[in-house]
């Protein structure tokens, strides 16, 4: 058996003293894992001490700046090459998580006044997934999704960490999120340790909850907290912000989580992938319920975690998303993007829905995000997907043998009349 360190045990009695419910949730692979004061600590100590040579760092510098090359660095010639080439800290650049931390207190009215951790940094929200699944997750943990979700959710919780996944059906009979069946699928699963995840706006329908269904959703998740059960909920906001219906509420339902049970561990996973239009930079977010002052714990095992496998998020990557949220131009230009995307949203729910398509397919209610899901009333998606790719030209994703998922927002508005026109014309002709 291995010897915990004693880093370990310091970090396991903090976060048991400051967060109890975080600490009775931690994977066996969480209770062993911190950082180790290698290279990285005697680096640190020597940047603040070695005032005359730092022969420290596995970096190469010339003349005090770091060494680059030019046909690199021309072409981000605005940044400097510390802020492209350097390694950043393990948790990311300090700034950007104060930075981000403001942009959601901003965004969540509720959070106003809550307390809440410094966005850890994280290569991408697919990784902040896999450090929960790291620090939280043991085979055979109970996880509460959706019959309806993002797919890497599988891959990574049940096929990678091996939660058993307990599902429910998103939508009840009238089409709205099913509160009973979540209800009732949380109150036959309270056992001691229970994860949940939540994702609205959703992928794949659009769909987003109104206050009062979040109200519900809150109440269950108390209630079962209440019960004795530990829990861990993940907010997936990917979608955050994009609101296209004033019905729908306008903020995450991680501001109603935080503070809401002493059971309840809430966490935010969100990023500029989709929200600052920067996919493939991987900047994504993980951010707890907790006040800054009390991660010490928490932010010692999230470090050990990533100094094992990314070992931190690209640098000009976390550049470039400050620097352009600090930027005078970029409210302006975020506005703009999402008009662009509602105008979409708002013309696929006029086209999708239209009485010419009654007898084919049955349209989800989609309020937000990027996507809009039909419904076909035969069974015969992965075809219809088949032919429309290898006839028309046309992708979109079989989601089911019955389900199509539309990302309208990866088309113009003036072809969005076209694109459905088509997926009508295919779906008939295999009626
Ligand atoms: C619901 C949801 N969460 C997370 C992500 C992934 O984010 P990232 O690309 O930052 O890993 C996606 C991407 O499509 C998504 O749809």
């Amino acid at each position: 058996m291995q010897v915990l360190s004693p880093l370990t045990t310091e970090l396991n009695e903090q976060i048991s003293e400051f967060v109890p419910s975080a600490y009775r949730l931690l994977s066996e692979l969480g209770k062993r894992v911190y950082l180790p004061k290698g290279i990285l600590s005697q680096s640190a100590e020597a940047n603040e001490k070695a005032s005359r040579f730092n022969a420290t760092r596995a970096v190469a510098y010339e003349d005090n700046r770091i060494m680059h090359l030019d046909v690199c660095r021309q072409l981000v010639p605005e940044l400097s090459p510390d802020s492209i080439f350097s390694y950043p800290p393990i948790l990311g650049n300090p700034e950007l998580r104060k930075l981000w931390q403001t942009h959601i207190r901003t965004e969540n009215p509720l959070l106003a006044d809550s307390p809440l951790s410094l966005p850890i940094v994280t290569c991408g929200m697919t990784h902040g997934f896999n450090l929960l699944a790291d620090m939280f997750v043991d085979i055979g943990d109970k996880l509460i999704l959706p019959d309806k979700t993002w797919g890497n959710y599988r891959h990574i919780f049940q096929t990678k960490a091996g939660t058993d996944i307990q599902t429910y059906p998103f939508f009840d009979s009238d089409k709205q999120f099913n509160i009973q069946a979540f209800n009732k699928t949380l109150s036959q699963n309270v056992t001691d340790k229970l994860l949940i995840l939540l994702n609205f706006p959703h992928n794949p329908t659009g769909y987003a909850i109104t206050r009062d269904e979040a109200q519900h959703i809150l109440n269950a998740i108390v209630e079962c907290a209440e019960n004795g059960c530990h829990i861990l909920v993940m907010v997936d906001d990917a979608y955050t912000g994009f609101w296209y219906d004033s019905e729908v509420m306008q903020e995450s339902i991680f501001g109603m989580l935080v503070d809401c049970h002493s059971n309840v561990v809430p966490v935010k996973i969100d990023g500029a992938t989709k929200e600052e239009y920067a996919w493939g930079l991987r900047v994504g977010f993980l951010t707890f319920g907790y006040a800054e002052e009390i991660m010490h714990g928490i932010e010692g095992k999230i470090s050990g975690l990533i100094r094992a496998n990314t070992s931190g998020t690209t640098q000009v990557s976390q550049t470039l998303i400050l620097e352009a949220m600090q930027s005078k131009d970029y409210a302006k230009q975020k506005q703009r993007n999402y008009e662009t995307l509602k105008a979409r949203a708002l013309k696929v729910k006029e086209v999708a829905t239209d009485r010419r398509y009654a007898d084919l397919w049955e349209v989800y209610p989609s309020h937000a995000g990027y996507f809009t899901c039909l419904s076909l009333k035969s069974r015969n998606a992965e075809t219809v997907r088949q032919i429309l790719l290898n006839e028309h030209g046309i992708g979109i994703i079989a989601l089911s043998e019955t389900e199509l998922r539309v990302a309208y927002s990866c088309l113009d508005a003036t072809n969005i009349e076209v694109v459905f026109r088509e997926i009508a014309q295919v779906v008939r002709s295999q009626l």
